[in-house]
């Protein structure tokens, strides 16, 4: 039996901010129970329910060193869905409405997170083999490992991986503070090491101090050893290239299943839906005010609104996107110019927009099961697992080709008659344009074919089996 131990800032079913708690909440259901003990630790923060709080078992707590202060650290257990979740406790670090705030109190959070979760181990009867670190708010993992808990025989010969979910965020803040935070010595400050460009850097130690590296797509693992992808660290990526592994995400077939799944007005699946599936969009349109016909082309869009998404692309074209052909229904939060843009969209084309400026797990799985395409024309993008969704929900995905999109949409092709959705591969609002208005045309022209389509990207598997294999791989080649 191997143990391992995920340790994330987010997981659901308990907290999520985006893809990284599902991953980090569903993958370790998928691995072969026989052989891996994979379990996941993450923050106790006040904003978990209150119902998830009051199955916690409190297992133990201490006093914690990080540099000139002395923290409490408590631990809490639970078993969910056959995942055993332990929770670092402290009402100091994790008190607020959200996991992240401004970035000068997350760097000294997570600073103590991560020496809080190793300084945890010893006491929680349970030895990972593997500590399995995801993002910048684990990247001190590594480093604290090697610069003081290894010198203790219980972490001999422990390993690390470090994940790399978006490389857009790295945990930067001054030498100077990070290292009254931490207490890493002088000696890590180094452009070999946690320094970067100047600043301390929170991923980059990760990076560096992991003996395995990896992100969540072959593609995205591919780009970032790039300029234009790299987010400055595309050389430290093509140094640690022989320690890098690309595995793509896949989602939880249980929780996203149009089959079974509670959320959505009607089920169906891949037999039904040519039926089935429109009794969603009828239901949906009424309920957001649009105007009730299962003929028009409705798009979806569910996603933090940020650049990353590609909506400054969509900002562009926004008049001719909303064209009297086409629904949209927008389900997010982010960037306000984002929202306010929706917001007024919906003002204007009343019947034929919806935004939906809020967060809610109900409403995404009711645009994933109602609409006929999905648009993510994102400028950059690890993976990415709305468009997963889509897939499994029969909705046609609209993508742009980079990252995982690439790796998991195979675009369309009219005279093969192959593909799961369309996609295009300039950062070009009018290429976009262009291949959401030619999407529109194959749905009203050629029914068939876009059934057809349909019947293709629902048969695709990308629920968890392989790629927690790849990752039995991973773990097993430590
Ligand atoms: P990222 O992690 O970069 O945000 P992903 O596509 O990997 O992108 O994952 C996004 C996840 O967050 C999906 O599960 C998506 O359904 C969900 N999501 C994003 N915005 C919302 C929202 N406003 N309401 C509900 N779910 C959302
Ligand atoms: C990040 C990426 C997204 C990926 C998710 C889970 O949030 O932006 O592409 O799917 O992590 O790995």
């Amino acid at each position: 039996m191997k143990n391992i131990l995920f340790i994330a800032s987010e997981a659901v079913p308990f907290i999520k901010t985006g893809g990284l708690a599902d991953v980090a909440g569903t993958l370790p259901k998928y691995f072969d129970k026989e052989k891996y003990d994979v379990r996941v630790m993450i923050p106790n923060y006040r904003c978990i329910p209150q119902h998830y709080k009051e199955q916690m078992r409190f297992i133990t707590s201490f006093y914690m060193d990080l540099a000139w202060r002395s923290q409490y650290v408590g631990v809490l257990e639970m078993e969910y869905d056959g995942v055993h979740f332990y929770f670092i406790d402290n009402e100091y670090y994790f008190d607020g409405f959200k996991p992240y705030g401004y970035i000068h109190e997350d760097i000294e959070k997570f600073a103590f997170f991560s020496k809080a979760a190793l300084s945890a181990l010893p006491l929680i009867g349970f030895r990972p083999e593997i500590v399995h670190c995801h993002d910048w708010q684990t990247g001190l993992i590594p480093v604290y490992m090697r610069e003081r808990f290894q010198q203790d025989s219980f972490f001999w010969n422990m390993r690390s991986i470090m994940t790399i979910h978006n490389l857009k965020f790295q945990g930067i803040w001054d030498v100077k503070a990070v290292r009254d935070i931490t207490g890493l010595p002088a000696s890590y400050f180094t452009p070999d090491k946690l320094e970067a460009f100047g600043d301390a850097n929170y991923l980059k130690g990760g990076i560096v101090y992991a003996d395995k590296v990896t992100t969540v797509s072959a593609s995205y693992a591919e780009e970032i050893k790039t300029g234009f992808y790299g987010e400055k660290l595309d050389g430290l990526m093509r140094a640690r290239s022989n320690d890098l592994w690309g595995i793509v995400n896949g989602i939880d077939y249980e929780e996203f299943n149009p089959e079974t799944d509670k959320r959505i007005v009607q089920n169906y699946n891949q037999t039904t839906f040519r039926k089935e599936k429109v009794k969603n969009k009828l239901a949906l349109q009424k309920e957001l005010g649009l105007e009730v016909d299962a003929g028009k082309f409705m798009i979806g869009i569910v996603s933090r609104l940020t650049d990353q998404k590609g909506f400054d692309l969509i900002a562009y074209v926004m008049d001719e996107l909303c064209a009297w052909d086409v629904q949209l229904v927008v389900l997010g939060t982010g960037e306000e110019r984002y929202e306010n843009m929706f917001r007024h969209f919906d003002w204007k084309y009343n019947n034929r927009v919806s935004a939906n400026i809020y967060y809610s797990e109900d409403m995404s799985h009711k645009i994933y099961a109602s609409c006929d395409a999905f648009l993510m024309p994102s400028l950059f993008e690890p993976c990415g697992l709305s468009q997963l969704m889509s897939l499994r929900y029969g909705t046609v995905p609209i993508v742009r080709e980079t990252g995982g999109l690439k790796d998991t949409v195979e675009p369309y092709n009219e005279y093969e008659s192959t593909g799961t959705g369309f996609s295009f591969a300039n950062y070009n609002a009018h290429e976009m344009l262009g291949i959401v208005n030619y999407a529109k045309s194959i749905y009203y022209n050629k029914k068939r074919e876009w059934n057809k389509m349909v019947d293709r990207g629902m048969l695709k598997d990308f629920s968890w089996g392989s790629s927690a294999e790849k990752y039995q791989e991973l773990y097993d080649s430590l």
